[in-house]
């Protein structure tokens, strides 16, 4: 039986990422793809459900037109293990050949779900492709992958808050944290 908190800043153990941290560097993410896409429209596609609030932040300081679409992949269910499997479970509407495309992550772990993704997209002719994350862990990574822009590079840990989730709990918190400890011995997961 877990004993969560009514409040879900009480269940952390540490702010790894200020909102303050995040929103400046969120800024700075958005003023550099404005000056890269400058004279372009870009599709802007983010990744269901992490990388919801991330995108929401980053599109509203990109300055160049946008159209935006989502991609939901299967990815960890309730652990925290990779299970190296990916299955699109919610599909783009917008047609992207010939469009330049910005890709948005909230993290890359092993970067088996983005390859899979990038290589899906690839294939349907986009003018450019390129990946967005917050968050990069780099000694996590199985494939080889490198992201287009990235946020802040964390270690090897298991972070929550900002979209990013642990068994579905957590996305609602304004900045990037360390449950404490008994979060992870949870046996109510869903
Ligand atoms: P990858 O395929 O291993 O790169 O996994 C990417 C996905 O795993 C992310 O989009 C997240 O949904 C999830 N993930 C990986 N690491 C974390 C973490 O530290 N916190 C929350 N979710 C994570």
């Amino acid at each position: 039986m877990a004993h969560f908190s009514h409040n879900v800043h009480e269940d952390i153990k540490k702010v790894l990422l200020t909102e303050e941290q995040i929103r400046k560097r969120v800024a700075e993410l958005g003023a550099q793809i404005s000056e890269d896409y400058a004279g372009k429209e870009l599709v802007v596609i983010f990744v269901l459900k992490g990388a919801s609030i991330f995108f929401a932040d980053l599109i509203r300081s990109i300055v160049v037109p946008i159209r935006i679409d989502s991609i939901a992949a299967a990815s960890y269910g309730n652990t925290t293990k990779s299970s190296g499997t990916v299955r699109i479970e919610k599909d783009i509407e917008t047609p992207i050949e010939g469009k330049h495309v910005l890709l948005v992550e909230d993290i890359i772990d092993t970067g088996l779900t983005l390859s899979y993704l990038k290589a899906y997209f690839e294939r349907q002719k986009p003018a450019s492709l390129r990946v967005i994350t917050l968050l990069d862990k780099p000694v996590a990574r199985k494939v080889q992958l490198i992201p287009d822009y990235n946020g802040f590079t964390v270690g090897n840990e298991f972070v929550v808050g900002y979209g990013l989730d642990y068994a579905q709990r957590f996305r609602n918190l304004p900045y990037i944290a360390i449950p404490k400890d008994y979060v992870w011995n949870d046996e109510e997961k869903e």
